[in-house]
């Protein structure tokens, strides 16, 4: 039997985020440069986008470039960029072909201003659409977004527009870059590494991990289908005993 039809289809996350790792082992493991493996990685992410369009997730977020990651030697990083924008460019008529939106998060103004110019045009492009919302985190990290939220709430409050008193858990949510979307309900990492690394850091408080030795350039639809069905075989209690959960 195909993995695909093992998956419940009515028990569905609606938000799946993912580290994208191992660019760089998966090139380095054939004798290649280390860019040679974001090339392949390109791969991965369309056949990731389109299972996932295909099965009915709402929501895809993938971290492609951290804030950590301007920290990489020049060549990479260039090399990094200028293939993120020509791939977002080359496939924005696709995403419109099967009604997906693209959207961004992180700190799109350290972008190279023709790199963030092309980035809102196929935004822009896309957002009419509905099937799914695929977001690329883009020099992005979970504590730039969390201080960037403490700050805009700050000259609110400094502006009289809102109380300190006001403040909450969902109104700290609507100031963070995600506020248009669920929280992930599970989060994927590639490559053997069991950590964060700055990611979603408040969004995945109840979120399933699943970590994968398999390297990003090498995962295809069926990876991403065996995540799913191992999320479909956990019991989520948000805290709660087991018995309240299947009362
Ligand atoms: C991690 O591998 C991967 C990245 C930093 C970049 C991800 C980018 C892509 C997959 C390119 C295309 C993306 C889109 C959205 C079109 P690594 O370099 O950290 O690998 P390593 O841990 O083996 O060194």
């Amino acid at each position: 039997m195909n993995l695909k039809d093992i998956i419940n289809i009515e028990n569905l996350p609606i938000h799946v985020a993912i580290i994208m790792d191992g660019n760089g082992r998966w090139a380095k493991k054939q004798g290649k440069n280390r860019t040679f493996g974001h090339q392949n990685g390109v791969k991965s992410v369309r056949e990731t986008t389109e299972a996932a369009a295909e099965l009915g997730i709402k929501y895809l977020t993938l971290y492609a470039f951290s804030t950590e990651n301007w920290n990489r030697p020049k060549y990479e990083v260039d090399v990094l960029m200028k293939l993120l924008m020509k791939s977002i460019n080359k496939e924005t008529k696709t995403l419109n072909k099967n009604n997906i939106r693209l959207n961004a998060i992180g700190d799109l103004n350290s972008l190279p201003l023709a790199s963030y110019k092309q980035l809102m045009k196929s935004i822009e492009d896309t957002s009419g659409n509905t099937r799914m919302t695929l977001t690329l985190a883009l020099s992005y990290s979970s504590r730039w977004e969390i201080v960037d939220a403490v700050k805009k709430i700050a000259d609110k409050i400094k502006t009289n527009d809102i109380s300190a008193e006001s403040i909450d858990q969902d109104m700290f949510s609507s100031f963070l870059r995600t506020n248009n979307m669920p929280d992930p309900e599970l989060l994927i990492r590639t490559s053997g590494e069991n950590r964060i690394s700055n990611f979603l850091l408040w969004q995945i408080a109840y979120t399933e991990l699943y970590f994968t030795d398999t390297l990003w350039p090498d995962f295809r639809k069926e990876d991403m289908y065996k995540a799913l069905i191992d999320f479909q075989g956990r019991e989520r209690r948000f805290g709660k005993t087991s018995e309240q959960i299947n009362k």
